[in-house]
């Protein structure tokens, strides 16, 4: 009788073994699916400096859209088609990481306060609307009203490190100044010459109907700001000290008295499309009024002092929020700070007819 069995048993311990072996492989190929879609990666064999160079990208990328019809920057993988690539490259890396060659303790040179020009013209002054170069190329040489001078790109470069960077101006024939030059006609090249691009510089945010409100405006900096810039403003170092994981927004390491910043609008319209950080144009995440008494509050607070009583030479060209005196209308230094703006520009506006 046994023998009659015997080859079903074979076959039974043959089906139970094939049956085992293929839920195994199953069990297998699932958790290998579920490991690499829950964002793990199984081990490649691309170089180091590939990986690194797509993770740098993104980190500077920051997820800003530009709108449609917005500027947009040259793509940066045919920079190396330029006679000059290599000053383009080294403009860039300058205003990336302006503090480890400029700053406190810069290999170049020591000449400015530790920020990074893209702390303020975000993504190598790229992003839409994030205070951008896109207007650079095509615009200067041009006569500013804030010197009564004709000013080129050097000029205006140096004045953001005496100003937003509170430093020392650069040579106009050092390495430094060439490349940041080079880099930002390279990113205005396809610019109309004359013309500023949608997109470019600062957002216009309208005027509110009252004064901006410094104490209001603290209270939205507790909510919005302070997580990374800190309560007292003064941002958060590196370990390394080269520079800044989060920027100073007041106090000695700052922009002084005379830069772009410390005016309202300049202010405000930055905040209301990029901060706190991951907002922009098309998600902004402060209301219009929040973006103006945040500007009122931060702006309120100690900073470093430029002398530029010789800014402005024809006082009737003073911005309409520019808060220092003397004026060519009769409205207050504290209206020319705080607002309301619109009174001002009325004003304006029927004196220029
Ligand atoms: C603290 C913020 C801040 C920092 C840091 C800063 N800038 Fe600026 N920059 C501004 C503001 C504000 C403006 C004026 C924008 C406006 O009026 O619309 C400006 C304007 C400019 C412009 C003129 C743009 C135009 O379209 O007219 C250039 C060029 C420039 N900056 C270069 C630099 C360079 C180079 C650095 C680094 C060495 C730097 N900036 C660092 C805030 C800053
Ligand atoms: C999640 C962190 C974070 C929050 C929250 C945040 N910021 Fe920033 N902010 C940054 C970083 C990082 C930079 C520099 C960006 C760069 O270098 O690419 C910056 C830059 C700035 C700058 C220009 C550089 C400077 O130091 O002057 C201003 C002005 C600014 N933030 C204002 C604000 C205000 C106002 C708020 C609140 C409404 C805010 N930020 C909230 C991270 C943050």
């Amino acid at each position: 009788m046994r023998e009659i069995f015997q080859p079903f048993v074979k076959l039974l311990t043959l089906m139970v073994g094939l049956l085992m072996t293929i839920s195994l492989l199953t069990a297998f190929l699932i958790g290998v699916v579920i490991f690499v879609f829950s964002g793990g990666s199984l081990p490649s064999f691309k170089n180091q400096s590939a990986i690194q160079s797509v993770a740098m990208e993104a980190e500077n990328y920051r997820g800003v859209a530009p709108k449609e019809g917005m500027w947009n920057a040259p793509d940066w993988s045919t920079v190396e088609e330029e006679a000059n690539a290599e000053d383009i490259k080294y403009g860039r890396e300058l205003i990336v990481n302006t503090s480890n060659y400029l700053g406190p303790n810069g290999k170049v040179k020591k000449m400015s306060n530790g920020m990074n020009c893209q702390n303020c013209h975000l993504n190598a002054g790229t992003a839409p609307l994030g205070n951008n170069y896109g207007a650079v190329a095509s615009t200067y040489p041009k006569v500013r009203a804030r010197s009564g001078q004709m000013e080129d790109i050097p000029k205006r470069i140096n004045d953001c490190f005496e100003r937003s960077l509170n430093g020392k101006t650069l040579e106009l024939n050092s390495k430094e100044m060439i490349a940041m030059v080079a880099y930002m006609e390279w990113l205005g090249k396809d610019v109309a010459k004359g013309e500023a691009p949608k997109g470019s510089g600062i957002y216009e945010l309208a005027f509110l109907d009252r004064a901006a409100d410094p104490i209001r405006g603290k209270s939205v900096y507790a909510q919005n700001c302070q997580s990374c810039h800190m309560e007292n403003g003064e941002g958060m170092m590196k370990p390394d000290k080269t520079g800044y994981i989060y920027p100073p927004l007041w106090g000695e390491h700052s922009y002084n008295n005379g830069a772009g910043l410390f005016r309202m609008s300049r202010f405000a319209g930055y905040v209301k499309t990029n901060m706190p950080l991951g907002a922009s144009f098309e998600n902004p995440i402060l209301s219009d009024e929040d973006s103006w008494d945040v500007a009122a509050y931060v702006n309120s607070m100690p900073r470093p002092k430029k002398d530029i009583t010789k800014d402005w030479p024809d006082i009737a060209k003073k911005p309409i929020d520019h808060p220092f005196g003397p004026f060519a209308d009769e409205f207050s230094e504290e209206q020319h700070k705080f607002g309301p703006f619109k009174p001002i520009k009325e004003s304006k506006e029927k004196t220029s007819k």
